[in-house]
């Protein structure tokens, strides 16, 4: 192979897989930080936690739930036990709350709450997970 040659051979060789195994070094850590993002603790401020109590007691939650027992859904001191305040916590139970469900702590479901914002139904979780 002539000499002029080489150069962009070896370049090819050695620069690429240099640079796509760069990229792929850094996906990996994009996605590791979206996960520890995700499953880090985030303590609500006394603020949050008193409108997302608000929105609760406005809505139609205390007619089948109760602070400390069992009424139709579960307490709410067993949901903040069972689930830590992470913000992946947060958007799964806000979108329970909107879409309703069962089968977590029973056979009876939740009603849907179609009306409720996003974010209405995160700061009620906020309240929720900090009840233990
Ligand atoms: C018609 C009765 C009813 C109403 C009204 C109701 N819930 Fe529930 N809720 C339930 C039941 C039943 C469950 C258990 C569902 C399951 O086992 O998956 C539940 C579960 C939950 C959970 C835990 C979800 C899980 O997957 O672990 C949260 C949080 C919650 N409710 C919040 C609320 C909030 C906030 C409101 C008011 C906007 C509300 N609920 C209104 C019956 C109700």
């Amino acid at each position: 192979m002539k000499k002029e040659l080489m150069i962009p051979v070896i370049a090819c060789f050695v620069i690429l897989p240099g640079l796509s195994f760069g990229q792929t070094a850094k996906k990996k850590n994009v996605i590791a930080a979206k996960t520890a993002s995700s499953a880090k603790i985030i303590a609500a401020t006394t603020a949050e936690i008193s409108e997302g109590k608000a929105l609760v007691m406005q809505s139609d939650c205390m007619a089948c739930h109760k602070i400390d027992t069992k009424l139709v859904g579960p307490a709410y001191n067993n949901v903040a036990k069972k689930y830590p305040a992470t913000a992946a916590n947060y958007e799964e139970l806000a979108d329970k709350i909107i879409k309703g469900g069962s089968g977590v702590w029973g056979p009876i479901p939740m009603a849907p709450h179609a009306s409720l914002s996003a974010d209405d139904a995160k700061k009620m979780v906020r309240y929720i997970l900090s009840l233990h």
